[in-house]
């Protein structure tokens, strides 16, 4: 009775409360209704993206419209208050959020508050074959992007690795299509979770450096379709990305930011893009071409905002009526759409971090799973902290910051773990380590001298070499002129080894010619530009704290004239009379060691692990879309590690000229010792196709195809194959 009667005071007084909720609701409903029939539908994110679109086009004027296709800053296009528009913040890209230019100028803004999360380098990122790691990575960059104020990153970077001088392939995803799109569209999905939108760029084939705001290129169709879009593409079909950036070469004879194949026909007529095409910054030369040839907005040229080719001679253009003002509202359309879909006018725009732990960590992870452990003779690593007195860390990149570097990728780092910090962390007061410059720019005999005896004294060395990110190395605006190590660091490294043979060698950077020491050397790693965590990562991969997990996403070739790009003379590389002409076609990368039957220094898809694994039990799972290639991975070897496992299909008697083998799928898997795992990898027709020139599609011919499966290009233990009755075409 007791219950009863408090629930039926408790049942009046809700009534109460609600009956007064009610009343003011109904008094809150009529005010409510007032707003919300004022509300214009373009403010409203209740309303479809397309008819919020439609709805603030048509409240643009002619002015308006056209201050959405030019920029008004270094990195900002212009607010339109009367409707609520705020300025669009654009920001370098990819590997964090970098610091704040101009406004007019390219030289820093001087503020305090634009430090980041430096995260590895791309091609580092790309090392992981961690496509989930990818997407941790652009979602923390969109995080930190978000709590910065920007609305677009521009970045992930996708072009090929066609020669190893290419200035920014530290920024790439390597020489592999697949690869570089299946990771670049997780970063994508990543960064655009956070209402941000990714910028993938340079569309297409700015593939070198040096003449890159000039240089035509002439590349085949097929290699085009095969090799040079295809990351693009996923980027955009699969990891949705709102933004795409042109590249500054030509491409045919014409500009790619206004080339009408590349970005009318391919990008959005055949694969469907409906977000906005931008120029790389002062990459546009030609109003008409600009108008009519796909571009949507045009960054960074040398000249008044107001005298962009997309500014005030586009105006008068249309004024004078030549060009369709049709073509003004579909690009209109795509900035609108960009902005609304990011969410930049609704009040619950995710509002961003900034160098959180979590970010950091992700940092760390990125490192971790992309160094390389590309030799480990004896098992030398990991090195075991408790049998070692002394360790002599030699080298300038033990002590060289590099997050800064390389130019636009470029960032202000919160802090930056150097490999020198990162080891004297983990076993400094256990174990002695002393430190040796051993090389600098210009030279300097005694600092050789200097790291020799230290080598001697010392129970282990550690070399941290390589390059760095000064002009002519692993840097925007030029190629390196060789392949080699500078500073005389083959010197070096010989005279080290010679002293102290259990030398461990690390390099940061792309890709070196390693014959003059590689074969006296027990241990290497390849660790890239490991972001602001480097140092840590690093130590934990040298001391067995992390099992190396990374894979090469390039081949390493032995020298630089074995790699394709430099064996057809100056006119396939770096060109001549302003165009390069890509003589080898399809057979980029592995594809041409393969062709070629050429010994790398270490393939494509290589890197070893502190254990072993075992590959097993492949079958060929016929299914609707294609077959199903199914296989078990065991680790067979005392601790726990990750493996890459690689798919590669090779058609046995192709009719038209194939590569031998392609990269067709991969999957990374964690196992423990003694644990094994199946692995599933679905093949669907589209994967066995080739480009058709002819027919101008792709097409999967019938006859019988090998499946390849293992640990790198040129370790392939299983192998099966099936046949492919009928050829068809395939999207
Ligand atoms: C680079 C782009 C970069 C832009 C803005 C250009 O020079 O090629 O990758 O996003 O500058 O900094």
């Amino acid at each position: 009775m007791l219950v009863n009667h408090k629930m039926k005071r408790i049942n009046s007084r809700a009534r109460s409360v609600l009956v007064w909720a009610l009343a003011s609701l109904a008094v809150l409903a009529g005010g409510w209704s007032a707003v919300a029939a004022e509300t214009p539908k373009y403010l409203d994110p209740a309303q479809p993206l397309e008819t919020r679109v439609e709805d603030l086009l048509a409240r643009l004027t002619l002015a308006e419209k056209i201050s959405l296709l030019h920029a008004d800053s270094k990195f900002t296009t212009a607010a339109i208050p009367r409707l609520g528009l705020p300025r669009r913040w654009l920001s370098d890209g990819p590997h964090g959020v970098r610091e704040d230019v101009g406004p007019d100028t390219w030289a820093n803004a001087g503020h305090t508050d634009d430090f980041s999360t430096a995260m590895p380098c791309g091609i580092c990122l790309a090392a992981t074959w961690n496509p989930e790691l990818g997407f941790s990575e652009g979602e923390a960059i969109g995080q930190e992007a978000r709590l910065r104020g920007k609305d677009i990153m521009l970045g992930p970077g996708v072009n090929i690795l066609r020669t190893p001088l290419c200035g920014r392939n530290f920024e790439y995803l390597g020489e592999d299509p697949l690869l570089s799109g299946v990771m670049a569209s997780g970063y994508v999905r990543g960064a655009q979770s956070q209402d941000i939108a990714s910028c993938v760029k340079h569309f297409a084939l700015n593939d070198q450096e040096f003449q890159r705001d000039s240089i035509n290129v002439e590349v085949d169709e097929r290699a085009l379709r095969e090799i040079y879009l295809p990351a693009f593409k996923t980027v955009v079909q699969s990891g949705g990305v709102w933004t795409v950036m042109g590249a500054y070469n030509q491409f045919r004879g014409v500009h790619c930011c206004h080339n009408d194949y590349l970005l009318n026909q391919i990008l959005k007529g055949e694969w469907g893009f409906n977000g906005l095409v931008m120029s790389d910054w002062a990459g546009v030369h030609d109003t008409r071409q600009a108008v009519l040839n796909g571009l949507d907005l045009e960054m960074g040229s040398d000249l008044k905002y107001d005298d962009f080719f997309l500014a005030k001679p586009y105006r008068d253009g249309l004024q004078r009526g030549e060009f369709p003002l049709a073509g003004l509202d579909d690009k209109v359309r795509r900035n609108l759409r960009v902005m609304i879909a990011t969410h930049v006018l609704d009040a619950n725009r995710r509002p961003g971090s900034l160098n959180t732990a979590a970010h950091q960590a992700v940092a760390r992870r990125v490192a971790e799973e992309g160094v390389v452990l590309l030799k480990n003779d004896n098992h030398l690593l990991p090195l075991d902290a408790a049998k070692l007195k002394t360790i002599a860390v030699i080298g300038e990149n033990a002590t060289r910051l590099h997050a800064h570097g390389g130019d636009s990728s470029g960032i202000k780092a919160f802090y930056e773990v150097n490999p020198l910090d990162g080891i004297v962390k983990r076993v400094g007061g256990q174990v002695t380590v002393v430190y040796a410059q051993g090389y600098q720019k210009g030279g300097a005999p005694d600092l050789a001298e200097r790291a020799v005896a230290a080598a001697k004294s010392a129970d282990v060395v550690i070399y941290l070499g390589g390059l760095n990110h000064d002009k002519g190395f692993d840097c925007e605006g030029a190629d390196r002129a060789d392949m080699k190590l500078p500073y005389g660091q083959d010197e070096l490294i010989r005279k080290i080894v010679a002293a102290n043979p259990q030398t461990v060698v690390v390099l940061e950077g792309t890709m070196v010619e390693m014959g003059a020491w590689l074969d006296q050397v027990p241990a290497l790693l390849q660790a890239w530009y490991p972001g602001l965590e480097g140092g840590n990562a690093l130590a934990g991969v040298l001391f067995g704290d992390v099992n190396p997990s990374g894979k090469l996403p390039a081949t390493f070739p032995k020298k630089l004239s074995d790699s394709p790009a430099h064996t057809f003379g100056p006119s396939a590389y770096p060109g001549v009379n302003g165009t390069v002409t890509y003589a080898e076609g399809l057979l980029v990368g592995y594809r041409w060691f393969d062709a070629k039957n050429l010994e790398p220094q270490f393939p494509f898809g290589f890197g070893l692990s502190y254990t072993t694994f075992e590959y097993s039990n492949l079958k060929v799972i016929p299914t609707e879309a294609g077959v199903t290639a199914e296989f078990e991975i065991r680790n067979t070897g005392a601790v726990g590690g990750a493996e890459v496992a690689q798919l590669y299909v090779q058609p046995e008697k192709p009719g038209v000229a194939r590569p031998v083998k392609e990269l067709k799928g991969f999957k990374k898997v964690w196992l423990k010792p003694g644990e094994s795992q199946t692995v599933s990898l679905p093949l669907t027709r589209t994967a066995l196709a080739y480009y058709s020139p002819e027919q101008k599609s792709w097409v999967a011919e019938q006859g019988t195809y090998q499946i390849l499966v293992g640990a790198s290009s040129r370790d392939l233990p299983l192998s099966s194959s099936f046949h492919l009755d009928q050829t068809s075409t395939v999207r």
